[in-house]
């Protein structure tokens, strides 16, 4: 599909920016006065305490800073700043999984942020710096947790609800986290889950780090309460003043953590800061969801993930909208539950993942006819490229031909989008994620800085720093130079490499082509295959192990991993059922280990891995035979080159 679709300019009454003239003037203001024009939006849109006196600090590169000097609050750019203006407006609408509803409008958020901050101040004794885990279902206190911590000056980490307790302990410890906030566990298809064994299992052990956990009532199920550890959130909270003052924080002070996978075994604490990362959030959140006063936006990402943070919480409070937050899946009871919220909620906008895509047109491909889903104006897409089939029935069923279909590139690095359609702007074509955002210098070019040629897959970087971009590696400032300032160049100077690969058409269109580390992006979500490897070997027969992606129909990719036995599993003397028995096994332990959302979804079981005379492993063999590709790669360099036609007839 090559085919242009222009915006509906009829559908939008007052975008930020109007047309591709001035997508371009913004750019050559941007161009022209670098400093000067990131200075003048961080003078429009931040509520300063303290005006800063440095726009970007470039001594200490690549730990870049913004805004040195100046002070704010994020809590406070978020929720208290709206008070005057929109104190009535709903800020949360919340929708349960069996579909109970409870709407906190900017006042009541304020609230229940000032409480929850001064019970965290007050009785869990949490300084500015602090470190606060959060594993908690996607209900509001999640991201009241989250606001309290930034109004205190706290810094959260969030973990995702589904990574299990020893995925859970590697964060906490990590960070030194002195507080986990968590809740007895929540609803998922009807059925209650649970959350805070998972939290007692992590704590078990080498967490002493953490003095308390503040646990949230939401599903009612009985749990352990651990005496001088463990406090009850709705009964302390009933008791806190709800009058709490802003921590004034400097603009690098640190908001949150957010651990993702690297192309090594232990996931990485992306640290980002206050001032720049809102921001952009904010500034995104207006550009590219176009957010005007009456809309209600929906993004169905999980606040366990960066796009959670960004474009469930942080973006959409600070431009002042109704962002809804659901805690249910999109197929229960059946594969029309976002149309009937769409129409329900009457949702703008409207933000999720081409997986999610993908399974809602597999399940109920006519399920949209039913609702009125003409409240939508734009639709957005994240986490991996969109294949046509599904941006085609994304684009005529869910939009009715009639919106903007945003394709966001970006990363829990980046903070909020980097390349991105400007919905009322940008001609889309259909899988690219078309141009720069305007202050974003992002580049395709080789190692040492040239441009790629139009047509050629190279490194997708940027080149020139910006305000929501990772300050660091919590604790391993190396290996954050390493990680994203060691592979490009541009005029001599390391730039930010985001790790996948893009190409450039003739016109400028950007299309991502994924990434050219050993990170998988299963359903959106980004998976290490180191950290899956180190799983595996940990199931007490697998002698080595390589893990790498494969084309998936639903999840864009999944997880193969060729598995080397020590010794062949003779529990019931019938091979396959030894094998399935092993197989099972080792999804336990990849379950204990990191969680369901690295489960295997295909395995075999070889005598050897293709290694070259030293030992390295020949991923790319291995990629093209999980493809059921062609091997054309010379195998001659392989310690044992009939290795490959030995695992191909196991295929
Ligand atoms: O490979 C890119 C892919 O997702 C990676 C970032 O993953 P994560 O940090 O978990 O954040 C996901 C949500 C922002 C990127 O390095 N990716 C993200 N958006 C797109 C994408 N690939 C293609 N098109 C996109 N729109």
């Amino acid at each position: 599909m090559s085919t242009m679709f222009q915006p509906k300019k009829e559908r939008f009454n007052n975008p930020l920016i109007k047309n591709m003239c001035e997508y371009q003037d913004l750019v050559a203001e941007f161009e022209n006065d670098f400093e000067g024009t990131w200075a003048k939006f961080a003078d429009e849109k931040i509520d300063w305490f303290k005006p800063y006196n440095k726009v970007l600090d470039e001594s200490e590169a690549p730990f870049y800073k913004w805004f040195s000097g100046g002070e704010m609050n994020v809590a406070h750019q978020c929720i208290d700043r709206h008070l005057e203006t929109k104190k009535n407006k709903a800020a949360i609408i919340f929708e349960g999984d069996n579909g109970d509803q409870k709407i906190l409008t900017y006042r009541e958020l304020a609230y229940e942020v000032n409480k929850t901050a001064n019970l965290f101040k007050g009785q869990f004794n949490i300084k500015k710096g602090d470190r606060v885990v959060i594993y908690m279902p996607m209900i509001p206190e999640a991201a009241v947790t989250m606001l309290a911590c930034a109004k205190i000056g706290a810094i959260h980490s969030v973990v995702f609800g589904g990574f299990s307790s020893e995925a859970l302990r590697d964060r906490i410890v990590d960070a030194e986290a002195s507080l986990v906030v968590t809740a007895d566990g929540a609803f998922r298809k009807g059925k209650p889950y649970m959350l805070k064994p998972i939290v007692d299992k992590a704590l078990e052990h080498d967490c002493e780090c953490v003095k308390n956990v503040c646990i949230v009532e939401r599903n009612g199920e009985d749990i352990h309460w651990e005496a001088g550890r463990d406090y009850s959130y709705n009964e302390l909270i009933k008791s806190q003043s709800p009058k709490c003052e802003a921590e004034p924080m400097e603009s690098e002070d640190p908001l949150f953590l957010l651990y993702t996978s690297g192309s090594t075994g232990k996931p990485k604490g992306v640290q980002h800061s206050s001032a720049g990362y809102i921001l952009w959030a904010q500034m995104t959140m207006e550009w590219v969801f176009d957010i005007q006063e009456n809309d209600t936006y929906w993004c169905t990402a999980d606040v366990g993930w960066i796009t959670g943070h960004t474009y469930i919480v942080y973006g959409p409070l600070a431009a002042g909208a109704t962002t809804v937050m659901f805690e249910g899946v999109p197929t229960f009871p059946d594969a029309g539950r976002c149309w009937k919220m769409v129409e329900e909620y009457q949702i703008n906008q409207f933000y999720t993942a081409p997986t999610a895509i993908r399974l809602l047109h597999k399940m109920g491909e006519n399920e949209p006819d039913k609702y009125d889903l003409s409240s939508l104006r734009i639709l957005g897409t994240v986490g991996e490229p969109i294949d046509p089939p599904a941006w085609k029935w994304y684009y005529e069923k869910i939009g009715g031909s009639n919106c903007s279909i945003v394709d966001t590139y970006w990363q829990t690095e980046t903070g909020g989008h980097i390349v991105s359609p400007l919905p009322a702007a940008t001609p889309i074509k259909p899988a690219s994620a078309t141009f720069p955002l305007p202050g974003i210098i992002a580049e395709i070019i080789e190692e040492d800085g040239t441009p790629t040629e139009v047509g050629e897959k190279g490194f997708m970087c940027v080149t020139k720093p910006w305000p929501s971009m990772i300050r660091n590696i919590w604790n391993d400032p190396e290996r954050f130079k390493k990680s994203y300032f060691g592979d490009c160049k541009k005029d001599g100077q390391p730039v930010y490499f985001t790790g996948d690969g893009a190409m450039m058409e003739e016109d400028g269109y950007i299309t991502i082509t994924g990434r050219t580390d050993d990170v998988i992006n299963v359903s959106g979500h980004r998976m290490g295959t180191a950290e899956v490897e180190a799983a595996i070997k940990k199931h007490d027969n697998v002698a080595s192990v390589a893990v790498v992606g494969k084309p998936h129909p639903i999840k864009g990719e999944g997880i193969f991993a060729y598995v080397v036995l020590k010794s062949v599993p003779m529990a019931h003397g019938d091979d396959i059922a030894d094998e399935l028995e092993t197989m099972k096994e080792i999804n336990a332990v990849i379950k204990t280990e990191i969680g369901a959302i690295a489960l295997c979804d295909a395995m075999i079981f070889v005598p050897d891995l293709p290694k070259t005379r030293s030992g390295k492993i020949m991923r790319r063999i291995l990629r093209s035979l999980a493809k059921g590709e062609e091997i054309t790669q010379d195998t001659s360099t392989l310690e044992d080159p009939s290795i490959v036609d030995t695992i191909a007839s196991k295929m």
